[in-house]
Order: C-alpha cells, then structure tokens, then sequence
C-alpha cells in the first residue's frame, strides 16, 4: 500500500485521524502491518504477560495484542473495545483464535468497563502523533484508578513529543493541499465532529532534515498514574541553519518498555506521522543561532479525554521577535483561524 500513512516516499498531507473513531481496515492495516511497532510491544508483552491478568485497551479490528498476551502465557485477558464494527471483526478473529478461552472480549469504552478482578497488566496503543492526542492520559490514569492493580505495568512505559521549527511551505515547494487519499478521512471527522475546523494536521514522510532548529521535548508522558491531564511546558528551540520558519513539527519518541528500542517517528518507518502546527501565517527568515521560544500547553477538550493544544511561540531574531501562536483542538469550533487553514479549508 504505497499511500498508506507513514509508508510513502513524498511527504503527503493528513488531518490528524487517529483521536476520533474512525479506524477502518485501512488505518488498521498500517498498524498491523507496522513490523517496528509490532516488534517493541510484542518484546515488552513477552517479558511480562506470562501468568498474569492482562488489560488491552483499544484492541482494534484484529485483536493484536489480547492475542499476542495470550500466547506468552497470561492468565486471562479482558479487551475493550470501542467501535462497533472493529469489535464485531475483533469477536469473529476470537472465535477462531486457539487461545479464545482465555480472552473476554467486551464493546465499549474503558472508561465504562468494569473487571472481575484488577489486571496486572495493561497494554493500551491510543498514543497519537502528538503523543497525548488520542486520549492516551485520560484513559490510562482511569485504568491505574479502577481498573489496574497497585504498581501494574503498563505497555506502553513512557512517549515523549519532541518539537522541531520546520518551514512547511518549503516542505512542499510544488503546492500545499491535503493528499488526495486524504479527503474522505478529512470529511468523516467534520461529520463526527458536527461542522468544519481547523482540524490538526500531519505530515507523512517528512525529510527529518527539514528541521532546521535544535529540538526539544514538550510533552514527557509517563503512564504510571500519576501526570496530570493539563500541562505547560517551555522550551527554547536554537535555529541550527539559515531559512524560513512558519511553524513546529511535532513527532513522538516511543517506549514500548524495558529494553524494547524506542521508536521515532520521525526518523523510523512507522505508521505514527508527525504532527504541524502552523506558527506564522508569513514565514519568518531566520540564521543559525536565533532562537524560538516556545510554550506548549496541552489542556483537557470538554470531552474529558482529548486534549486541545495551545502554543506560543517568539522568534527572535537580528531583526526583532515575531510573536507567533496556534490553537490545535481536538473538535473545533474554530474556522480559518491562520493562512494555512483558511488555503486548505476555504480557499
Ligand atoms: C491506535 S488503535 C490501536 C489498535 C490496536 N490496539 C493496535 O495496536 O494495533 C486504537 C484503538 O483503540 C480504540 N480506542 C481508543 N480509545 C479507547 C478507549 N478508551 N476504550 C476502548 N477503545 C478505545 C480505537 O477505537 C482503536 O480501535
């Protein structure tokens, strides 16, 4: 699959799809098929699942990790599951799979499930391209409060979003619009979410050497328990080459757990793409050794479980500082807010 996210060769343009349920045998395709990924949680799940009660949240059309827990040898695992039709394809691979006795397969979201007994255990893949985007935080610190028991270990251990300045009109010298494979994905959020907005952008297949600062990490997720849902981080980010800024590229640093190779999704081939948030509705000429300021604040949307995305962000360079900002939420209401929203939304 050659348009598949994160699997081309030209940087394409993507609404960010994976905090809304949306996931069809496409999206799950690209993960199931992610070997790199597969392989990091696969070895965490090996060191730890044998003997013990296991909690997959999210388990997706294909059941990927209730299975891969039950073949180390847990001792029965509880998956969630919260599309409708990704549950009932999930149940049917259930029925087939030799190690169904000791998986419970249940439709809904975690925050309504309830267990026999706490799981020792849990493996949750809703990490997005920012890493906190797809609710990963709510829904962990709900588990570790109901569901897991005390010092359970949770798969995977730890993300980091890393933040680089990026010129994404360079990115895209030949013309910016969404990839054509895109648009319907582009759609079915606005449906979901009731109204067009500016919705978060991806970029897949970016060359990681079209960032031309230092970087930095704004957000350092833990999945203990105990990180609070809303956080502010600052960072100051050095440009490193001479060129144009006009906003920040956002990328994750995955740790499945103990020993596993962190995953990069900016420099590895995997189906997690970068995240841009547009700063300057004019890009700002910058040289090497200026300096970007920024403040990422990431606070609960009213759903309770996404967080919107506020940044600020100052440029300072031998001419001045430009004060540049974005607002990124998870469903709106905003329209045309910046150049780059009203080029691709409205036009
Ligand atoms: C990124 S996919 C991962 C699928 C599969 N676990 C994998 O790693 O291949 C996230 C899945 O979690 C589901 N999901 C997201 N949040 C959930 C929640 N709080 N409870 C249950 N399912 C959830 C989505 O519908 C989607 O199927």
């Amino acid at each position: 699959m050659d348009t598949d996210p994160g699997r081309g060769i030209r940087p394409d343009l993507w609404p960010s799809v994976g905090e809304y349920p949306l996931y069809d045998p496409f999206l799950y395709y690209s993960m199931t098929h992610d070997v790199l990924r597969n392989d990091a949680f696969r070895a965490a799940l090996r060191q730890v699942a044998g003997g013990r009660t296991v909690l997959d949240i999210g388990t997706g059309q294909d059941l990927n990790w209730a299975l891969e827990a039950a073949r180390h040898g847990a001792r029965a695992v509880h998956a969630v599951e919260a599309i409708e039709r990704s549950h009932a394809m999930a149940a049917k691979r259930l029925a087939q799979a030799p190690q169904r006795d000791r998986i419970e397969l249940v439709h809904g979201t975690s925050f309504g499930l309830h267990l026999p007994e706490r799981a020792e255990v849990c493996v949750a893949e809703l990490v997005g391209s920012i890493a906190s985007a797809e609710g990963m935080l709510a829904a962990v610190s709900d588990a570790h409060a109901r569901l897991l028991a005390p010092g359970a270990v949770v798969i995977p251990a730890a993300c980091r979003t890393i933040a680089g300045a990026v010129c994404l009109r360079d990115m895209f010298a030949d013309g910016l619009g969404f990839s054509r494979d895109a648009l319907p994905y582009l759609q079915k959020v606005f449906d979901l979410c009731g109204r067009p907005f500016d919705v978060r952008l991806t970029v897949s297949n970016p060359d990681p050497a079209s960032v031309l600062s230092s970087t930095a990490a704004v957000e350092t997720l833990r999945f203990d328990g105990s990180q609070p849902l809303d956080e502010k981080t600052d960072q100051r980010l050095t440009i490193e080459r001479d060129g144009a800024v006009d906003g920040l590229l956002l990328w994750i640093v995955l740790d499945a757990g103990d020993g596993t190779r962190p995953i990069d999704s900016l420099h590895d081939r995997t189906s997690w793409t970068p995240a841009y948030l547009p700063l300057y509705d004019t890009p700002v000429e910058a040289r090497a050794g200026d300096v970007l300021d920024v403040t990422f604040e990431r606070r609960t949307s009213d759903d309770g479980v996404h967080p919107d995305y506020l940044v600020n962000a100052s440029l300072t360079t031998s001419a001045g500082t430009v004060e540049g900002s974005s607002v990124s939420t998870h469903h709106g209401p905003d329209l045309g807010t910046n150049a780059l929203h009203r080029h691709l939304l409205i036009g």
